[in-house]
């Protein structure tokens, strides 16, 4: 019996009666775009981030992209963010028109440096954008501090963070935008693409509401360029069964990073760090060694799932060249691509999985 990377069905299967009546409950409302469902969502959401307002969209990409809009990012400006995260996020940057610069991450939880983010403020720098890579948040506290002493906005891309938390502050509560992604393999997922923007006032949110409908409020007045990105019923009904079960799913994700620990992957593989105070939600549980390709092709014989995130770090990206960044100039974020491997971790995971997965690893490079 093979161990998979991660298993969404098992994750939905205990909730489908409920998803099929939710479905239902939809389909003979007849509303299927930006309609009660997607309000409902908005609200529980804010509800567990300090009530601040929250707006749904049609992806996690477009989340970031009219986050930057809606801050006044655009042409000329650069965004300060790290190289070791989904392409989603420098694309955001560059689709709006700025220049990503990329800085080197925290060797133990593999976000974003701090220190390298002061040290590359130019005049141009209008905002950062630190990612929650892989479910451990960034050091929001010092980058918000950062941010304040130059004028920068903060936009968290969080779309693999949902519910962790640092020094007591639910991701989502800080920076001036945070963006959410409910892409069915995140650790809050939907079954289709859907995202959330979470403001840090009214006014900011009522933008990237406008931004999301074409630049218009009202259907009539259009006031910018905007998208069309929104966030359908369907998703947001079947995200809304998903919520309450996210806390335990978190803790069941926490569990099995434990027992990786407590078999004693350690000893073959650098473990996943966290930052004093954090609560990492392991959307992925990604160990590092520099025999990746051996383990890889061993536990891909006995059917374990294990797959490499972010293996070319954005800064090395062909779609960045012109930027001239080479080889060697964050080697931290590089070493992180070079030697990161993700192993299986969902919610549904079992102890005896995990020490098989141990095991598999031992065995090929014990
Ligand atoms: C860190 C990060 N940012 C942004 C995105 C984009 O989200 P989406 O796929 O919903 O557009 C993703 C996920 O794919 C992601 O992992």
């Amino acid at each position: 019996m093979g161990i998979p990377l991660m298993d969404i069905k098992a994750q939905y299967m205990p909730l489908r009666a409920q998803i099929d009546a939710a479905i239902g409950a939809v389909l003979d409302g007849g509303r299927f775009i930006l309609g009660p469902e997607v309000s409902a969502l908005e609200g529980d959401v804010s509800a567990r981030l300090d009530d601040r307002p929250c707006v749904g969209v049609a992806n996690g990409t477009d989340a970031l992209v009219i986050a930057l809009q809606a801050l006044d990012v655009g042409v000329g400006d650069e965004v300060i963010t790290t190289p070791y995260t989904f392409y989603a996020t420098a694309e955001a940057i560059a689709r709006i028109g700025a220049t990503p610069v990329f800085v080197d991450v925290d060797p133990v939880t593999a976000t974003i440096d701090p220190a390298a983010v002061a040290a590359a403020i130019t005049s141009k720098t209008k905002a950062i954008i630190p990612v929650d890579i892989f479910g451990h948040p960034a050091d929001m506290p010092a980058i918000m501090a950062i941010a304040s002493a130059h004028g920068l906005s903060v936009i968290e891309d969080a779309a693999q963070s949902f519910g962790a938390s640092d020094r007591g502050e639910v991701v989502g509560t800080v920076g001036d935008i945070v963006t959410f992604s409910f892409f069915p393999t995140k650790n809050f997922p939907g079954i289709g693409d859907g995202g959330m923007v979470v403001a840090r006032d009214g006014d900011l949110a009522d933008r990237v509401r406008r931004l999301r409908f074409h630049g218009s409020k009202d259907k009539v007045v259009f006031e910018e360029v905007g998208y069309n990105s929104r966030l359908d019923e369907l998703q947001a009904t079947v995200a809304r069964v998903f919520l309450p079960h996210l806390d335990t799913w978190n803790a069941n994700r926490r569990n099995a990073a434990a027992w990786y620990r407590e078999a004693g992957l350690g000893k073959y593989m650098t473990l996943p760090g966290e930052r004093e105070g954090a609560t990492h939600v392991y959307h992925l549980y990604v160990a590092r060694s520099a025999e990746r390709e051996v383990i890889r092709a061993a536990l891909s014989d006995l059917g374990i799932g294990a797959a490499v995130y972010y293996g070319i770090p954005m800064h090395l990206q062909p779609v960045f060249a012109h930027l001239g960044y080479t080889s060697g100039t964050l080697p931290v974020a590089e070493e992180h691509a070079e030697h990161g491997l993700a192993l299986p971790m969902h919610p549904h995971l079992t102890k005896e999985q995990v020490e098989q997965v141990v095991a598999a690893v031992a065995s090929a490079v014990g």
